[in-house]
Parts: C-alpha cells; structure tokens; sequence
C-alpha cells in the first residue's frame, strides 16, 4: 500500500525535516558565512557563501514550497524585497496590471521606482472578470492581485482571472500575505507566482520581518533566483530557523485567526455605528460566493467602517482610542489583535475611506474581543 499524501498539517511540522550529523530533532542555526572547499577546490556538500545558499534557508524554502504546492520558493529579507524581485522579472516597456485595492507598498514602488526604470502600470477593479479584460494591453506581463485585498477585502476570482491573463499571454501573480496555504493555494487555482509578507501570519508573532516567493515553473524559479542571489536582500539564518518553527503551527494558528474573526464580524455587523463590516465569510459581503469557492476558509482581516461620514476620521479613531485589549498598531498576522486607521498609515493620496479601520484578529478568546469592541463601542 502506498502511504496517503501528508495533509497541510503534516507537512507545516514536516516538510523542512532535515537531520544533522548529530541527529538533532530540532535544526541547529548556521551561522556561518562562508563554507570550507575540498582539496580539489569542489565544494561536495554544494554550499559556497550563504548569499547563495544556507542549510536553514534551504529548509525554510522546502516548507514554503510544499505548502504552497509549488516547485520553488526564494526567501527574502522583507516582503517589498520579494515584490521587487518579482517587479525586477519584467523589463522597461512591459506594463503590469494592478488591482486598484491593495498594499500602499505595492503602489509606491511600482509608481516610484519601478517607473523610473521604465516599467508601465495601471490599476484596476478586478472584482469584475470582465472588465479585466478590457485592460489587458499587448504589454501586459504581468497582472498583480491581492485577493482579499488590503484594506477593503474585495474578492478576485483567481481562476477565472489567471485563465483570462494566460490566454492574452501574461502571468498572474498573487500577494497571499494575508491568506497563507492554509486558507488559499493560488499555483492550485492557475496563478504563476505567490508572494508573501512572512512578517504576518507565517512568522505569526510580530517578531520576524521576511519575504518569499514561490513559483511552479522553473524558467521563473531561475529568474528569481537570480534576483535573490545579486540582488542579495536574502534573511539571515536565525530569522529563517525562527520562520521555519513559526510554520511548523500556521495551520493551527491559521484556524484560531479564522474562527475568531467569524465571530467578531458577525458581532460587529449588528452593532450600532458599524457601518459596513468587510469580511468575505459573512453573507452581506458583495463577492462571499467567490470567496466560497476558492477560499477554505475566510482568514483573519477585517475592515470596518464607523459612522456614516466616509470623509471623517473622528468616530473610527475615538472607536480606536477606547479599545483597551485590542492593540493600536499598524501591521498584522500576529498573535496579538491590532488595530488601525488605515488611511493615516497610507499618507497623501490614500482612496481609503477616513472612516476606516482595519482589524488584523488574534489568538485571544474571541469572548474577550468582543467585550473589547461592545465596550469601545458602548463609549462612543
Ligand atoms: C499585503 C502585504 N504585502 C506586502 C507587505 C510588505 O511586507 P514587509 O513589511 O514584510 O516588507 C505588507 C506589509 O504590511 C503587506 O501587508
């Protein structure tokens, strides 16, 4: 009998198993730099200069790998490193078409620097399948999707816009920052390229910045190993050993930042101030079915929308301001719940509505995260 494939689960403690002489359970962190050549000059064991290689790496980007079900993954030192290498894949003239609803990071790069360098862009709705199509132009390369995007979790549906984009000869590559493997698999449902933030809910605690990118195809792998070895914004061995534990329980984790956020969202949109409640696994969300569809379960974010006035931060910051569990602070995918009104983190510019404020839901009981908001809410 041949054993059954390992579930997520399996792999999460799994898939980056690798034993040292020494026979330990747990990696050891190397820290070394460099790595000593044979007599001959060959280097046997194939590590060089940890620029290019590290065993703690290399067991980091075998688990992303298998849990993206992907062929490839390069590690970065931060997620807009990995954006930029996969920015860094096209050249002067290619266009890239972005969904208009998505990290600021991604918007300023690709309109500052990657302008500079001659690469063309535009934004658009792509909640609509249709209307994409409209946008593709004969230089599109690439089309760049968050889905939920950040921070009004519209719902892109990645089949149908991969297939679309590969028909007119451009690769589609997704943010899944805010899902992971454990919610949706984007190379399952047609994407070429994943790129994560594993600041957030990979690294899980707030305590790691990182980057990876993970690919099905070996031209890609190629490229963007290339980017990562000259480029060099590669994470140190003690942040891969850290990410590499921290996945180990993404997909327990992953459950508890599900379940609570159902919970909370479906609190919140009863409540009295709460104007909108933007979050894909209630009925009332405008795309729910797509996000039925493609997505195992509905993730951790949330936005909400305090007091009718879209041009006034006042009610959402004094909602803010009285939480006393709830953490104000930007970034997301930690233990910890956060808050945050979004529109000042995003600066001049932001199209994000002054009633906003985005929730990333922690590990807490979800009991306590709504007493949280009932009070907040009850002083307003
Ligand atoms: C969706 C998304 N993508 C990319 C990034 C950038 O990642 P990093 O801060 O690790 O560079 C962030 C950071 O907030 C993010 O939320």
């Amino acid at each position: 009998m041949t054993s059954p494939k390992p579930k997520l689960e399996t792999l999460a403690v799994h898939a980056a198993d690798f034993k040292e002489l020494s026979k330990d359970v747990v990696p050891a962190i190397h820290l070394t730099t460099t790595y000593e050549r044979e007599e001959d000059g060959s280097y046997p064991q194939g590590f060089v200069y940890t620029r290019s290689e590290n065993p703690n790496r290399n067991a980091l980007e075998t688990a992303l790998t298998a849990l993206e079900g992907g062929d490839g993954c390069a590690a970065f030192s931060s997620g807009m490193a990995a954006i930029s290498a996969v920015l860094q894949l096209l050249k002067s003239g290619d266009h890239v078409l972005i969904s208009d609803d998505l990290y600021h990071g991604t918007r300023h790069i690709v309109n500052g620097i990657m302008a500079r360098w001659g690469l063309e862009a535009s934004y658009t709705d792509m909640t609509d399948v249709k209307e994409v199509a409209t946008q593709l132009q004969d230089n599109t390369k690439l089309v760049w999707l968050e889905t939920p995007s950040n921070p009004l979790l519209k719902i892109i549906d990645i089949e149908a816009l991969s297939k679309l984009s590969h028909d007119k000869g451009s690769l589609v590559a997704v943010d899944a920052t805010w899902t992971t493997p454990v919610v949706q698999r984007p190379l399952d449902l047609g994407a070429d390229i994943v790129m994560h933030s594993t600041t957030k809910y990979l690294g899980g605690h707030s305590d790691i910045l990182g980057g990876a990118v993970i690919v099905n195809d070996d031209a890609l792998m190629e490229g963007i190993r290339e980017i990562q070895l000259l480029g060099g914004a590669v994470p140190s061995p003690f942040d891969c050993w850290l990410l590499r534990r921290s996945l180990q329980s993404l997909p327990y984790r992953m459950r508890g930042h599900c379940e609570n956020a159902m919970a909370v969202a479906s609190f919140l949109e009863k409540q009295n101030f709460v104007q909108a409640v933007h979050y894909p696994g209630l009925e009332s969300h405008p795309q729910h079915a797509v996000a039925s569809k493609q997505m195992a379960s509905f993730g951790g974010m949330m936005s909400l929308q305090i007091g009718d006035d879209e041009t006034s931060p006042d009610l959402a910051m004094k909602l803010a301001a009285n939480l006393k569990l709830i953490v104000r602070a930007t970034s997301l995918g930690g233990v910890e719940s956060l808050i945050e009104h979004r529109a000042s983190i995003e600066g001049e510019g932001t199209t994000t509505p002054q009633n906003l404020l985005r929730v990333s839901i922690g590990l807490e009981h979800p009991d306590d995260l709504i007493a949280d908001f009932a009070q907040a809410l009850e002083s307003l």
